[in-house]
Order: structure tokens, then sequence, then C-alpha cells
């Protein structure tokens, strides 16, 4: 904090919620590469838009092609893509932005900091439960075939850990739930919410 004064603004994140009539929440998929985290997090979306709510969708491969390209799959390359995305998603939920975020995001430690980042009470994890051998299986990107040649290097369960949330708000097991199963499951979970209209 070097000579650093942050500015009091006169509109709070609360009158924008009141505005915006939601409150900004940010949902966090986690999982593996393939496990589902883009495509519920794409539905989840629409849905939510659909309904009214205003939204934004921060995904990992995007990111990765423009805020994040400087960083690589190291775990270091990781904890500070996470950091970054748990500091730009505080900036959207001080908008009044409902916050959708698909990051494989492997580290406990970082999702704990994301969480505090933005406030408990402003974080909804979701774990996309897709065993390994599902994710190899669908190798949507064939990258998990890449991998196992040793073509891509620290690869997410194989060469890289991934640390499984013990503690997530929802666990969607999209290996054996249809997409449509999840995202009502998933709408069920958040809507109460979300809405400043009716309280859980
Ligand atoms: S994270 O671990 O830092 O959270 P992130 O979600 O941003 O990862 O990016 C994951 C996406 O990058 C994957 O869906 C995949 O398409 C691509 N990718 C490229 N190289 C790797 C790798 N070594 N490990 C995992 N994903 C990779």
């Amino acid at each position: 904090m070097n000579h650093i004064y942050p500015i009091k603004t006169k509109v709070s994140k609360e009158q924008r919620e009141q505005l915006m009539e939601q409150h900004a929440t940010l949902i966090w998929f986690t999982g593996l590469s393939g496990s589902g985290k883009s495509t519920l997090a794409v539905q989840l979306e629409a849905q939510l838009h659909n309904l009214g709510y205003k939204t934004y969708l921060l995904d990992g491969d995007n990111i990765r092609a423009g805020l994040n390209k400087d960083l690589t799959f190291t775990d270091d390359g990781r904890v500070e893509n996470i950091r970054r995305i748990g500091e730009v998603s505080k900036l959207l939920l001080d908008a009044g932005v409902i916050v959708l975020s698909a990051f494989i995001s492997p580290f406990q430690a970082d999702r704990r900091q994301v969480k505090e980042i933005v406030g408990a009470k402003n974080y909804i994890e979701v774990f996309v439960d897709a065993p390994l051998e599902v994710c190899e299986q669908r190798d949507v990107k064939g990258l998990y075939k890449k991998a196992r040649a040793g073509e891509v290097k620290n690869f997410t369960g194989i060469d890289s850990p991934y640390e499984a949330p013990t503690d997530a708000d929802m666990v969607l097991q999209t290996g054996e739930l249809s997409v449509e199963e999840s995202v009502g499951r998933l709408m069920e979970f958040v809507v109460p919410r979300i809405s400043l209209k009716f309280k859980v």
C-alpha cells in the first residue's frame, strides 16, 4: 500500500444491487478439464439472463486468450490465474453483476483465497465432479490424448494435481446427470440466493 489512496465512491455496491434487483454473487465452477464446467456455466447463464438477471461469464479458455495470456500452466501460473480472476470477479460483483466462472482452479488454497477476496456470503462453489476416466473418454479438445503422449505438459489429472473440494456448496456428478438435470439443480439452488424479490 505504498502511496496508494483508494477513493470512496458515492454509489455503493448495495445501491447498484438494489437498482438491478439482485444480490451480486459469484458462482464458481471447479473441476477437471472436460468435466462440464463451461457447458453448465453457459446454460445457467442463459437461463438466468432469460429471467432478467444481469450476468457475466468468465471462462478459462477465454480469459487465458486475453487478460491472462502471459500465464502458463505451472503451479505458479495457475495460482496467479485464479488470483486475478478473484480480483476481476470482485470488481464485477461490486458493479452489481452476477458472475459465473469456469476455471479448473485445481488448488484448494486458491479457491479459498477467491472466497476471501469476494466475501463468503457472495460466493457459491460448485464442484463439477466427473471422474478422470469420464473426462478422458470425452476428450472434447483432444488434450488428454496429447497429455498422455507427453505433447502437453502439466496437464491436470495427468501430470498436474487436482485437489477436489471438500466443502463445495454443490456437487454435480456430471458423469451421471444430464446437462438439463444439472442446470435444473443449479437453478433451484442459485435463484433464491441471488434474488432480492424472495428471500431464502
Ligand atoms: S487453471 O488450472 O488455471 O484454473 P484454466 O481453467 O484457466 O486452468 O484453463 C484450463 C483450460 O486450458 C483447459 O480447459 C484446456 O482447454 C486448456 N489447457 C491447456 N493446457 C492445459 C494444461 N496443461 N492443463 C490444463 N488445462 C490446459
